[in-house]
C-alpha cells in the first residue's frame, strides 16, 4: 500500500508560513498531506505543488448548524480538501473528546467523501501501568467509524508521552503496537484491515524517520513539529 506521510501543523503558521509549500519535494511513491490551521486550508490548496493533499485539522460531527466557532468535514471539502484529523490527544485533552465524540466526527468526514486520520494513542503512565494495549484497543473500539475502509480510514498510533517530547517508543514497542491494531482492526471490519494505513505518530524526525517506517504494519506517519519546516519534512517523505 502507498505510505501516507501527514503533517500536523497544528495552532501554527500565517499566511506567510506557505512558503514552506513551496519548497516541498513530493515523491509520487508516497501520499503526502498537510493539515494546515483552517484559516490556511484555502490558500493552502490554491499554492499547494501537484501531488500534495490538504486536510483539517478537526470537525464537528453535525453537518451544519449552531456550533460557534466549529467547522464542518462539508466546508473542508467545499475547499478541495482530502483528509481530516480527528481524536487527536490535544483535543480529547484540552476538548475532552471522548472515543464516541471521535467515532461520530469521523462518521461525518467519512459522510463527507473525506478520509478520517483517527488518532489514538495512551499516556505515559498508562504505559508505565502495562496498559497501553488495552487502552488503544478500547480506543480503537470506541472510536472506529462505521462503514470504515481503507480508502475513508487511517489510524494513527500516537503515545501521548511522545508527542512534541523528542521521545519514541523503542521501535519494538511500535511494532508491537502496531500489530495490536491491525489484529483489533481484523476483529472489527475482517479482511478490509489489511489495507487501512496505520501511521506512527510522536517526535518522528528526519533521524529517526527511516527505522521506524521500516516496521512491518506502520504504513507512515502523522509529523506535527517536523512538519513545519519544508528541509525537515522532506527528509521525512524521503524516508517513507
Ligand atoms: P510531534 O507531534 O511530531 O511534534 O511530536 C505529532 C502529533 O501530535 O501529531
Amino acid at each position: 500500500m502507498t505510505p501516507l506521510v501527514a503533517g500536523n501543523w497544528k495552532m501554527n503558521g500565517t499566511r506567510a508560513s506557505l512558503a514552506e509549500v513551496d519548497a516541498l519535494e513530493i515523491d509520487a511513491d508516497v501520499e503526502v498531506l498537510i493539515c494546515p490551521p483552517a484559516t490556511l486550508i484555502a490558500d493552502m490548496i490554491d499554492r499547494a505543488p501537484d501531488g500534495l493533499d490538504v486536510g483539517a485539522q478537526d470537525c464537528h460531527a453535525a453537518a451544519s448548524g449552531a456550533h460557534t466557532g466549529d467547522i464542518a468535514a462539508a466546508m473542508v471539502a467545499d475547499l478541495g480538501g482530502t483528509f481530516v484529523i480527528v481524536g487527536h490527544s490535544e483535543r480529547r485533552t484540552d476538548h475532552g473528546e471522548t472515543d464516541a465524540t471521535v467515532k461520530a466526527k469521523a462518521e461525518a468526514v467519512i459522510a463527507a467523501g473525506l478520509t478520517a486520520i483517527v488518532c489514538v494513542g495512551e499516556t505515559e503512565a498508562e504505559r508505565d501501568a502495562g496498559d497501553a494495549l488495552k487502552i488503544v484497543g478500547a480506543q480503537i473500539a470506541g472510536s472506529l467509524p462505521a462503514g470504515a475502509t481503507a480508502a475513508n480510514t487511517v489510524i494513527a498510533y500516537e503515545p501521548v508521552w511522545a508527542i512534541g517530547t523528542g521521545r519514541t517508543p523503542t521501535l519494538d514497542d511500535i511494532a508491537e503496537v502496531h500489530d495490536f491494531m491491525r489484529n483489533e482492526l481484523a476483529g472489527h471490519l475482517g479482511a478490509d484491515a489489511a489495507g487501512i494505513r496505520l501511521l506512527y505518530g510522536g517526535s518522528v524526525k528526519p533521524g529517526n524517520a527511516k527505522e521506524i517506517f521500516g516496521i512491518g504494519n506502520v504504513n507512515g506517519g502523522l509529523v506535527g513539529g517536523a512538519s513545519l519546516k519544508a528541509a525537515d519534512f522532506n527528509a521525512i517523505i524521503a524516508a517513507a
